[in-house]
C-alpha cells in the first residue's frame, strides 16, 4: 500500500488550490448572495483543462486520473462548492456518460466542445416524481421512425440555464419499466424545449438549477446513446462516477471549514487565551480532523478502483454518504468555534454550512447510498 501522492497529483491539487484562492475567492460571498453563476471562473476553469479531466486527449480532455479529479475538486470545493459542482457534473455526469457510451460522431459532435470546456453539459434525470426513485420516468420519447418526441418535465437540473448539450432521460416502452428507458442527447435551442426560473436555494446558490420543460421536441434517432433501453444503466454508471466527484465536493466543503476554523482558533482569545487552548476547541478539532482524513481516504479510494479498472459503486457510494455527513457536522462545528462571527458571511462558514446540505442530497440521497451499500455486501 502506497499513500503519497506522485509530483504530478501535487502539481495538479497546487494548480487547483491557487485557483481556488486568486479567482474563486474574490466574490464568492457576493455571487453567493445575489446567486450569481461564476460564469468566467468556470470559463478559465475550462481553459485550464479541469472540465473533460479525465476525458482522453483525443477527445478534447486532459487525460487526468480519478485521483486528480478528487484532488481537484477538494480544492475548489473549500472555497465554492457553486463552481465546482460544474466540474463534477461536466467531468463525470456527461464527459464520462459520452466518452464510454456514445458513438464516434456523437463523441466527435458533443464531447469535444465539453472537455475542452467550450461548452458546459447537464445531466437530467430528476423529475417532480422522479428523484429518489428514479426508474419512475414521466417524461416520454415515442419512437417515431426517424426522430422520437420528447414530453415532460425535469426538475433540479444543475447547470440547467447555462448548458448547451443536455443529456435527458425519458421513457420509450413504459411496460418494460427501467429497461424501456432512453438517454438523449438534446441540444439547447432545439423548438420546444425551454428552461424555467432559476431556483432560490439555500446553498450553492451560484449555481445554475432550473427545471426543463419538453414539449413535442423532436430528437433525432442518432442522439440516442446506446441501445434502445439502456438509458437507466447509463444513468446508473454514469452516477457511479458522480458519486466520487460529489464525495470530494462534500470532502472540500468540510477541509475548507475546518481550516478556517483551525486558523480562527489560534487567533481568537477568551478568558485570556486563544481559544484553540481550550480544551473543548481541541476536541472538536480533532474530531473535525480525524473525520476529514476518514473521508478524504474513501474518496481516494473510489477514484483508485476507478483508476484500476475495478468495480466501485459501493466505495463511490461509501465515500458520499461518509464525506457527506462530515460535511454538514464539520460545518456546523466550525460555526460554533466561529461564535457570533460564524454566523456572518463575512467568515465564509455560515456559506460553507448550507452549500454542505446538498451534499446529502443530490446524486442520490444519503439514504438512497445506504441502499446502493446495503444492496452490494448483501449480495
Ligand atoms: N449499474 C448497472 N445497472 C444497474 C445499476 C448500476 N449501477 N444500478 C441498477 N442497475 C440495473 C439493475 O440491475 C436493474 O436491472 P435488472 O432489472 O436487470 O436487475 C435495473 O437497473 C433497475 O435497478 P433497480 O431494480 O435497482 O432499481 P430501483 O428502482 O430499485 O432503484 C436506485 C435503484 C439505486 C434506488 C436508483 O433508482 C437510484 O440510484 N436512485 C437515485 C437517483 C439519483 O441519484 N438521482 C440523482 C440525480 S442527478 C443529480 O443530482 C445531478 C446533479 O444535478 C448534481
Amino acid at each position: 500500500m502506497y499513500f503519497d501522492l506522485s509530483e504530478e497529483h501535487l502539481m495538479i491539487r497546487q494548480a487547483a488550490r491557487d485557483f481556488a484562492q486568486t479567482e474563486l475567492k474574490p466574490g464568492v460571498i457576493e455571487r453567493d448572495e445575489h446567486q450569481k453563476f461564476p460564469a468566467e471562473q468556470v470559463k478559465k476553469l475550462g481553459e485550464m483543462g479541469f472540465l473533460g479531466m479525465m476525458v482522453d486527449p483525443k477527445y478534447g480532455g486532459s487525460g487526468m486520473d480519478a485521483i486528480s479529479y478528487v484532488l481537484v475538486m477538494e480544492e475548489l470545493s473549500k472555497i465554492d462548492a457553486s463552481a465546482s459542482v460544474v466540474v463534477s457534473v461536466n467531468n463525470s455526469l456527461v464527459c464520462y456518460g459520452l466518452e464510454h457510451y456514445a458513438t464516434e460522431e456523437q463523441k466527435q459532435k458533443y464531447l469535444v466542445p465539453l472537455a475542452k470546456g467550450e461548452k458546459i453539459g447537464a445531466f437530467c434525470l430528476s423529475e417532480p416524481e422522479a428523484g429518489s426513485d428514479a426508474t419512475s420516468q414521466h417524461t416520454t420519447a415515442v419512437d417515431m421512425g426517424d426522430h422520437y418526441l420528447l414530453n415532460g418535465t425535469k426538475n433540479w437540473i444543475t447547470n440547467g440555464g447555462s448548458a448547451s448539450t443536455y443529456l435527458v432521460i425519458a421513457q420509450t416502452h413504459p411496460e418494460k419499466k427501467s429497461k424501456g428507458i432512453n438517454a438523449f442527447i438534446v441540444e439547447k435551442g432545439t423548438p420546444g424545449f425551454t428552461v424555467g426560473p432559476k431556483e432560490n436555494k439555500l446553498g450553492i446558490r451560484g449555481s445554475d438549477t432550473h427545471s426543463l420543460m419538453f414539449t413535442d421536441v423532436k430528437v433525432p434517432k442518432e442522439n440516442r446513446i446506446g441501445e434502445d433501453g439502456f438509458g437507466f444503466t447509463f444513468a446508473m454508471k454514469t452516477l457511479e462516477g458522480g458519486r466520487i466527484g460529489i464525495a470530494s465536493q462534500a470532502l472540500g466543503i468540510a477541509s475548507g471549514a475546518y481550516e478556517l476554523a483551525l486558523a480562527y482558533s489560534k487567533e481568537r482569545k477568551t478568558f485570556g487565551k486563544p481559544i484553540a487552548e481550550h480544551q473543548s476547541i481541541q476536541f472538536k478539532l480533532a474530531d473535525m480532523a480525524t473525520e476529514i482524513e476518514a473521508a478524504r481516504l474513501l474518496c481516494l479510494k473510489a477514484a483508485w478502483l476507478k483508476d484500476h479498472g475495478q468495480p466501485y459503486a459501493q466505495a463511490s457510494s461509501m465515500a458520499k454518504l461518509f464525506a457527506s455527513e462530515v460535511a454538514m457536522k464539520t460545518t456546523v462545528e466550525a460555526v460554533q468555534i466561529h461564535g457570533g462571527y460564524g454566523f456572518v458571511k463575512e467568515y465564509h462558514v455560515e456559506r460553507l454550512m448550507r452549500d454542505a446540505k446538498i451534499t446529502q442530497i443530490y446524486e442520490g440521497t444519503s439514504e438512497i447510498q445506504k441502499i446502493v451499500i446495503s444492496r452490494q455486501v448483501l449480495k
